[in-house]
């Protein structure tokens, strides 16, 4: 028998019911629901709404299914038509009239808007510790490596050389803005709903900010349609997942290069790679494939997220029950790439011999080449045009910038010696890029200072 049993002549055709349940979806919302109810309960009793003896038995009541539901006892109704009305059900099945009254000066769209944000709000700390893990990783591997010369890209063309600390940190810095834009979503969600009632308020004389402070919020939402109206805090959290992704989808995609036999850059660790079922020689770099496939999904979520509100007047409409499944594929997503991701870059091995071997073809010291001459006066365009005459002579003769003799280097411009081996020397290349956020082993140390900061204040 529906709750609104009494307005209706039928009962609602199955396909409906089925249609119109989101308790499969909603259920994992359960614990929200049930401290939501709580604090409502007690408000409304201090408040002299209901008597002070049935807030005590809603409570011990609501504390009981809380323990029937964890230890497995007591089992979510799939016929139920959300989570919200199987509790109150529940509840009143077990404490009788005092379970009928918790829903005074309250309404499901109220609820719902509170136990989604309370919920997205532990979820968003959980990704965050991941992420925070993830740039621990990372500062650690760059410490490692502050000297593991690697070519830096543009184009995907071996552009200048780098080292694997460097590209690392550039993620790093990339994920600690990704943990800002988390906590900036997690503060402006932080109003609480409850006592918006359907979208009007409510002529009971409740403590908003009762509720409130008891559970965790800055403060009452200011407006109640707002309040109910409203998942602007979905749209913006799916937003900073899809970053994440789009983050960790570059990420993967290198990875996945890297791994390839043309860079042989790293080697993944044999629990985090797979095999072929049909050729014995493939190590296939599934993990970060996967990543950058899911990738897409988060953004799916997102554009469902902004489609559905797109054309929704106020208040409360079901489309907005939409909302669930929507923002929880994309936590799960982001949740499941993070954990995966984190421990496959910890146990990967790096080839430095190659990564080495890749920075020393390709004539990625060019600029360094003209660097030395414009350090010795000529313009740097001139110095350039030298420098790009003596690379096509290189090619030409089968020689690199390190191979070439000193009479060609001469013959170009008269003002190169022999300490120019020395200027396009891959280290000394590396070591001379000094300048703040550069590559040189001294900036990059200062780099992994500065996060190792953000991550110390983040501890707190
Ligand atoms: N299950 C519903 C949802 O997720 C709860 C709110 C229902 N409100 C209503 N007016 N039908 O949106």
């Amino acid at each position: 028998m529906k709750m609104w049993a009494g307005r209706f002549a039928k009962e609602a055709d199955s396909r409906v019911n089925d249609f119109n349940s989101s308790i499969r979806f909603d259920s994992r919302m359960y614990e929200q629901d049930l401290m939501g109810s709580m604090a409502h309960a007690r408000m409304l009793a201090a408040n002299g709404i209901i008597p002070e003896g049935d807030a005590e038995a809603i409570c011990d009541g609501l504390e009981g299914i809380h323990a029937d539901l964890k230890s497995g006892k007591l089992l979510f109704d799939p016929d139920a038509e959300d989570i919200h009305m199987f509790i109150e059900q529940e509840l009143t099945a077990r404490i009788g009239d005092a379970g009928k009254r918790l829903h005074t000066a309250r309404s499901r769209n109220d609820q719902v808007a509170l136990d989604l944000r309370m919920y997205l709000r532990e979820e968003t700390k959980s990704v965050s510790g991941l992420l925070l893990d993830l740039i621990r990783e990372l500062a650690g591997k760059a410490d490692e490596h502050l000297e593991t010369v690697m070519p830096g890209y543009t184009h995907l063309q071996r552009a200048q050389p780098i080292t694997l600390a460097h590209h690392l940190m550039a993620y790093a810095n990339m994920f600690c803005r990704d943990v800002k834009r988390l906590s900036d979503a997690a503060a402006r969600m932080n109003f609480c709903p409850l006592g918006s009632g359907a979208l009007a308020g409510t002529t009971y004389p409740i403590d908003r900010q009762m509720t409130a402070k008891a559970l965790g919020f800055t403060a009452p939402a200011a407006n109640s349609l707002d309040g109910v109206s409203d998942r602007d805090f979905c749209i913006e959290l799916c937003s900073a997942f899809s970053t994440i992704m789009m983050h960790l989808s570059r990420f993967s995609e290198e990875i996945i290069a890297w791994c390839s036999w043309e860079f042989k850059f790293i080697e993944l660790d044999d629990a985090f790679a797979t095999g072929s079922s049909i050729m014995p020689q493939k190590k296939n770099p599934d993990v970060t494939e996967l990543i950058r496939g899911k990738t897409g999904r988060v953004y799916g979520d997102l554009m469902t997220l902004l489609t559905m509100m797109k054309g929704l007047p106020l208040a409360y409409n079901k489309d907005m029950q939409e909302d669930k499944e929507a923002i929880f594929d994309a936590v799960d997503t982001v949740k499941l790439s993070l954990s995966t991701f984190t421990p496959m870059l910890r146990t990967m091995t790096v080839l430095k011999e190659n990564m080495r071997a890749a920075a020393a073809k390709g004539f990625i010291n060019a600029t360094d080449c003209a660097d030395y001459l414009t350090k010795k006066g000529v313009p740097f365009r001139d110095a350039y045009k030298t420098t790009g005459t003596l690379v096509a002579l290189c090619i030409e003769k089968g020689l690199t910038l390190e191979t070439l003799p000193l009479a060609d280097y001469q013959a170009a411009n008269g003002l190169f010696s022999e300490d120019i081996y020395e200027a396009i020397d891959l280290m000394a290349c590396v070591n001379g890029r000094t300048s703040e956020g550069g590559p040189a082993p001294r900036a990059v140390r200062k780099q992994i200072a500065l996060v190792r900061e953000f991550l110390a204040a983040a501890a707190k």
